[in-house]
């Protein structure tokens, strides 16, 4: 063994045990008092990964993105799963099992989805293809932005969109590292995300906000005045203004205890965040240094990804908490007994049911609340 890999497995041991160790003390946590409920899994076939869910105008679905690049939709009364959309035009080598973070570059990665009330359109947010829509009837969807300003989107993310004007707020999560290398764009502390808008009678994309810190998930407020954004490597939510006195003017909304991914307004009240995983000492220790996180990245001589993924087995699991529209914590939710929800990347609640995606496990979860 190389001294290089000697670190290397140390740092995993380190990272094992720390995690071990910080879930141990998180059970006395005021955030565990939350009802126990039982979870339901409804299974994927040959792709991991349902990112975000959404239901369409007729209340049908759900549908997700998931890693083979395609948006599949569930069949209620026939209890499977039927592929609906694709966002690439390149579909070979695409589909069954293999890694799909090696193809995820030519056949696309769906991430948020939204449907239009108006006219049915699917909108989807694929952080390879940048920003397309697909009709009601599915099959290849379109681009309808790659870039914004003349410069190229990279990663994008989240998105919502405005029900009346059809107005699309969406984030590009980096402006120099891809989905594929979340990790490193964590671990650097990288700054260059966007939050954008995309409007439908000019077509055109404006830039609302830049040299944000890995921008995820977005919602509108109920009434349209602000939209929140998740902030994951900051471990936050951020409120930008888009009307009132406060009008294009940012402040955070909530800390979190874990790396926010997607944002959805609760049919209750307030804001489901779904979380990826606690955030771990060691993490906040590295953010707080950004140059040890890109040391680290250099002096690894294994795939950081690979690391991470070995990591994540021995780490906690994924946390949602439904917030009020003032930031307070109403509801928490955290998987921690059976078969695990390793990561949240999103809650959708719908009639008294919480669908839950996850951006690296076979399956939706789903509560009956
Ligand atoms: C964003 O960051 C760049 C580089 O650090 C800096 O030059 C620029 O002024 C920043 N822009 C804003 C709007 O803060
Ligand atoms: C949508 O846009 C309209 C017109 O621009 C605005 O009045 C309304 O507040 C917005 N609604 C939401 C939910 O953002």
């Amino acid at each position: 063994m190389t001294s290089k890999h000697f670190i290397a497995l140390a740092t995993i041991i380190l990272f094992c045990a720390i995690t071990v160790n910080h879930m141990a003390k998180s059970v006395l946590e005021k955030l565990f008092n939350g009802k126990h409920r039982q979870m339901e899994f409804v299974p994927i076939v040959d792709a991991l990964g349902p990112e975000s869910v959404a239901f369409d105008r007729l209340g049908d679905g759900p549908y997700t993105g998931v890693s083979d690049g395609r948006i599949i939709k569930w069949q209620e009364n026939e209890q499977r799963w039927i592929s609906f959309a694709t966002t690439s035009p390149k579909r070979e080598g695409c589909e069954g099992q293999h890694d799909h973070r090696e193809t995820e570059q030519n056949c696309g990665r769906p991430l948020g989805i939204c449907f239009s009330e108006a006219t049915g359109d699917l909108y989807i947010a694929d952080a390879y293809m940048g920003l397309l829509k697909v009709g009601p009837e599915g099959g290849l969807a379109t681009r309808i932005a790659t870039h914004a300003q003349g410069s190229p989107f990279k990663f994008i993310n989240g998105l919502d969109i405005n029900q009346s004007d059809g107005s699309i707020y969406f984030t590009d999560s980096s402006s120099l590292y891809q989905r594929r290398n979340y990790i490193p764009l964590i671990l650097t502390g990288d700054k260059t995300g966007r939050l954008m808008k995309y409007e439908q009678e000019s077509k055109q994309v404006t830039i609302l906000l830049t040299n944000l810190s890995f921008p995820n998930g977005v919602a509108l407020g109920k009434d349209g005045s602000f939209l929140l954004f998740a902030e994951t490597t900051n471990c936050r939510i951020m409120r930008y203004w888009l009307t009132t006195s406060k009008a294009a003017t940012l402040e955070t909304f909530a800390q979190l205890p874990g790396f926010p991914d997607n944002i959805k307004r609760s049919p209750r009240g307030g804001f489901w965040v779904a979380m990826h995983s606690r955030r771990h000492m060691i993490i906040s220790w590295i953010l707080s240094y950004p140059q040890v996180g890109s040391a680290l990245i250099k002096l690894l001589p294994i795939d950081i990804m690979k690391a991470y993924s070995v990591w994540s087995k021995c780490s906690g699991t994924g946390l949602a908490m439904r917030l009020s529209e003032d930031g307070e914590i109403l509801e928490t939710l955290e998987h921690k007994s059976g078969k695990t929800m390793r990561s949240m990347s999103e809650v959708q609640e719908k009639d008294g049911h919480l669908w839950i995606g996850s951006i690296n496990m076979p399956f939706i979860g789903l509560y009956r609340i």
